[in-house]
């Protein structure tokens, strides 16, 4: 198979020939997003990209240092550190590569996502961080980097966006070196997106009736950003395509062809609270909710993550927890 040259400039700019970004989707687009997932993706995500870093707490400081590591040792191990170069597929705004960067896990990076907005700030971001970071506007089904460029290929909450996940993971390895390891973090599980579905629905219908009340009119959002949230929520409906079963996820990966693949999921009773606990957040406007909410929110999600590591996976099957990450590495035949 053959592919486009990688993008080798500074850590600002994209390829010239990639897209620009579309913040501002017309009434037409989205209703042409609604039949065609990918041009969802490129909207949905273009449209959220300057103010995803807040939406879901994403910072470059220890705390996401600390978290993406932990995804990634869980899974991977840390034996085989530093990586040489690194990619990551659907970086959104770079959360994933850019702490595992700053943690050691590779010293060079490319970042890469289908929506032109998400990569600009994907690239402004490594820049603000010092890192030696160069990024493109690619399709994780046909990724244009010539084959064995990587050390390593890693995603967060990217597969369940890809139509065709094992087309994904054949290029993963394509693109990997001989023995190089990719890891995939922050996949819903089925059951798991089964009930923070319903726990989602069920604290945005408590909030936004019991917030009707004249007496807490103070902590209604106004029904404008209300609606539009649900707008957002009807197209994130189009851009979710799929969830999955740990066991089913690594016939996938071998069936791409990696070797040594391996599926690991996390968060039960954590996800039972952070689920209402950020439609919560997103239904109240953000002003009520000061550092004393934070703080719970965040002590809570630690206290019972520890819960889920120490006690329930031995006893709750790991389908059941909300996420799935997955590992694997490129068979490396010269070395038979
Ligand atoms: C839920 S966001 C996650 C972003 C980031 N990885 C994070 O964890 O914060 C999913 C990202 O995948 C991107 N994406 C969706 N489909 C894709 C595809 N086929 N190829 C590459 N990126 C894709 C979206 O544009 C979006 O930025």
């Amino acid at each position: 198979m053959t592919a486009r040259e990688p993008h080798t400039d500074t850590a600002a700019s994209t390829a010239p020939s990639d897209p620009a970004p579309r913040p501002h989707a017309s009434a037409e687009e989205v209703q042409a997003a609604r039949s065609d997932t990918k041009l969802a993706q490129v909207l949905y995500h273009d449209w959220e990209a300057e103010t995803y870093d807040d939406k879901w707490s994403i910072s470059y400081d220890q705390r996401c240092i600390d978290y993406a590591r932990g995804r990634f040792d869980a899974v991977a191990g840390s034996e085989a550190l530093p990586y040489g170069r690194a990619l990551e597929l659907g970086c959104g705004t770079g959360f994933f590569l850019l702490n595992l960067m700053q943690s050691g896990v590779a010293a060079t990076g490319s970042v890469t996502d289908l929506s032109p907005g998400m990569v600009k700030v994907a690239l402004r971001n490594a820049e603000n961080l010092g890192l030696d970071v160069d990024g493109r506007v690619a399709d994780a089904e046909t990724i244009p980097y010539e084959d064995d460029t990587f050390d390593l290929v890693v995603g967060h909450a990217v597969l369940h966006h890809i139509p065709d996940v094992e087309q994904s993971l054949r290029e993963v390895l394509r693109v990997l070196k001989p023995g190089g390891r990719f890891v995939f973090a922050g996949e819903p599980t089925t059951v798991g997106n089964f009930y923070a579905r319903w726990l989602g629905r069920l604290t945005w219908e408590a909030t936004t009736r019991t917030t009707r009340l004249p007496f807490l009119a103070d902590w209604r959002r106004p029904q404008q950003e209300l609606d539009e949230s649900s707008r957002a929520a009807a197209l994130e409906a189009v851009v979710d395509l799929h969830t999955f079963d740990p066991t089913e996820l690594e016939n996938i990966a071998v069936a791409a062809g990696a070797d040594d693949v391996q599926a690991k999921t996390e968060e039960f009773a954590a996800a039972l609270l952070g689920w209402p606990v950020r439609t919560f957040e997103a239904a109240v406007p953000a002003e009520k909710l000061g550092w004393g909410w934070a703080r719970f929110a965040f002590n809570g999600w630690k206290s019972l993550s520890w819960l889920d590591e120490n006690v329930l996976h031995h006893v709750v099957p790991r389908g059941y927890f909300y996420n799935v990450m997955i590992t694997g590495t490129k068979p490396d035949t010269g070395a038979l």
